[in-house]
């Protein structure tokens, strides 16, 4: 029996059945490489799904985890602590947000989200406007609430009953959004560019009429930004592209470069719909990872990761629509903003992302047709020319089938 085959049944005898594995053991990790318990190399093209920004063990994050390891790793949300208002304050340095509420994750965040416009609207605006409407296609996450706004994945009815106050609409179509809205409905959530669903970018006038829709009937408008914050898309949130402002959005993945956290961001206004007591997470913005958070951002910004998303992106779309001109029979589109990129093949990619996989590169597959590029931002230019290439002589190959 080898190695893998091992590690496979002891994880089965240990763990609820919950993860589809790459057949990989990833034993550690630097830069935008990954490297197996054999010592192989992989160019990771995945970045813990959008969390590694900055790389695998980038050394100047381990040394903030060291220094505030030795320090003070976390004390209860009864004391004040310097690094969480630290964070606060760069974090709100980059958008309009004018408050943050500090979680562990993208689905906490989402939650935390969806429990303020409620309670915003019962205690500040004393009406009685509980619905969240979302679109078909998002992912917001996995607890019950926001599991009941994502508008994808199979299996949902399986933990029924669901909470109440959720609607789904059609992305892009702002007739159906409009028909949504009644007086009951508190906030319109959504992604930017729908992720999981395939990095599907939403059209930008589509995204500026649903705010104007929101703004003329006082509902607010959520962003989910827990995929394509930090830098990914090439703005440190993917809203500023749209030119939006949204009342309350979110983040996490990327926050802390790999240690669990999220945070939600509110205007003023909104965010008196919260008081002591009413919310509140135990590890919500612990002083270890809340420094460790505060120097991602502080290197996003001092290295200007933006620009260099930007010029890496538009350098691995030219890369790419090359070889859809090259092979159209067997892919259908290319799309992307920044570092979030897709290649949607005509049929099923398993096979290419096999290959990729067997040849050295990590890549995701979603939707079973879509490739997911979501390497870590400070992957090189080179390694998009050597993927391509690599590409290209698996689709040669595929072509004389
Ligand atoms: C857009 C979006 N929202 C929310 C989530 C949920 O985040 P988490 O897994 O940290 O709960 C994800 C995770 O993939 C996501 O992509």
């Amino acid at each position: 029996m080898n190695y893998l085959s091992q590690v496979q049944d002891r994880e089965k005898s240990l763990l609820c059945n919950t993860y589809n594995r790459y057949p990989l053991e990833i034993e550690r990790g630097y830069g935008a490489r990954l490297y197996d318990s054999e010592d192989n190399e992989y160019v990771d093209m995945l970045a813990g799904i959008a969390v590694c920004n900055l790389g695998h063990c980038p050394p100047e994050i381990n040394k903030v985890i060291r220094e505030q390891a030795d320090k003070l790793i976390h004390v209860s949300n009864l004391f004040y602590q310097t690094p969480q208002l630290d964070l606060a304050e760069r974090l709100l340095g980059t958008c309009d947000a004018e408050k943050v509420f500090f979680c562990n994750s993208g689905a906490e965040a989402n939650e935390s989200a969806i429990k303020l416009a409620r309670r915003y609207m019962r205690k500040i605006r004393n009406t009685d406007a509980y619905e969240i409407i979302s679109l078909h296609n998002s992912f917001h996450g996995r607890s019950l609430a926001t599991l009941t706004a994502t508008g994808q994945g199979k299996g949902k009815e399986d933990f029924a009953p669901l909470p109440e106050g959720f609607k789904l609409v059609p992305p892009n179509d702002i007739q159906a959004m409009e028909h949504g809205f009644t007086s009951a409905t508190a906030a319109v959530l959504l992604e930017a560019v729908q992720g999981e669903g395939g990095v599907i970018p939403l059209d930008e006038q589509y995204m500026q009429e649903v705010q104007a829709l929101c703004r003329e009937n006082g509902v607010l408008l959520i962003v989910d930004e827990v995929q394509s914050g930090m830098a990914r898309t090439g703005k440190m949130w993917a809203h500023q592209h749209f030119d939006l402002s949204p009342d309350i959005f979110t983040v996490a993945k990327a926050l802390a470069n790999g240690l669990p956290m999220g945070a939600m961001l509110a205007n003023e206004e909104v965010s008196q719909g919260f008081e002591p007591g009413v919310h509140a997470a135990t590890f919500g913005g612990g002083a270890l990872v809340s420094a460790v958070a505060d120097q991602v951002l502080k290197t996003i910004q001092d290295r200007d990761v933006c620009a260099q998303v930007r010029d890496k992106g538009s350098y691995a779309l030219q890369l790419f629509q090359a070889l859809k001109q090259k092979f159209p029979n067997q892919i259908r589109e290319i799309r992307g903003i920044g570092l979030m990129l897709g290649i949607e093949f005509q049929n099923s990619a398993k096979e290419i992302w096999k290959a990729l996989l067997d040849r050295g590169y990590i890549c995701n597959l979603t939707q079973e047709r879509i490739l997911r590029l979501l390497p870590p931002l400070v992957i090189e230019k080179q390694d998009f020319d050597n993927f391509a290439k690599t590409m290209e002589d698996i689709l040669l190959q595929n072509d004389k089938l």
